[in-house]
């Protein structure tokens, strides 16, 4: 079974053109169920997930995400963080909720390569208008939007990576 994970993680990339087809709903409950296994710190897992699938309400996310692109998926992921509940490390009270949310929502876009479908991390969104929207309590931050569909082309681009000299020491 080697190289089945990195045979999905080639596949993996940014998708930013969707087609309409929906996203049947039990393949997001495997997808949810890939990032429910996440690793977290003191497994406090201090996540929760919207998923967003009503037309209405993907036109009020592509609100606080304005780019053409987004308006092709079908649907989305909003990867929330709970503050209250992450992990403070006692030495200097770093708040790990970024860390774990990351691994999850990675969780959450491997499963999604494995089922075919395409996804893009999104951070780049007007969080407040975001949190407004989903009326997060003030310690819930929406971190991540993970538009899912299937891609309206097949091609996996090119993966421009830095090579393994460049980003490994070997003590
Ligand atoms: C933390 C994070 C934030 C990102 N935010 C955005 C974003 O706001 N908009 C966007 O179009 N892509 C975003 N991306 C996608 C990256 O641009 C993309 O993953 C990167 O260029 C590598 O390309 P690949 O995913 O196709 O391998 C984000 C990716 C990560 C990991």
């Amino acid at each position: 079974m080697k190289g089945t994970l990195l045979s999905l993680a080639q596949k993996r990339y940014a998708v930013r053109n969707y087609t309409s087809q929906p996203v049947p709903d039990d393949v997001l409950q495997y997808i949810l169920e890939v990032a429910r296994m996440a690793p977290s710190a003191v497994n406090y897992q201090p996540w929760s997930f919207v998923v967003v699938r009503q037309p209405e309400m993907m036109q009020r996310i592509h609100e606080v995400y304005h780019r053409e692109w987004f308006n092709t998926a079908p649907c989305c992921i909003v990867v929330c963080g709970n503050h209250n509940e992450s992990w403070h490390r006692g030495a200097d009270g770093k708040d790990h909720c970024d860390i774990d949310i990351a691994i999850a929502t990675e969780h959450l876009a491997l499963a999604a390569t494995e089922c075919g479908l395409g996804s893009c991390w999104v951070c780049n969104f007007d969080t407040e208008a975001c949190a407004r929207l989903l009326q997060l309590p003030e310690h819930v931050e929406p971190m991540v939007l993970l538009p899912l569909g299937y891609p309206a082309t097949p091609d996996v681009p090119e993966k421009k990576r830095k090579t393994i000299d460049e980003i490994a020491v070997w003590r």
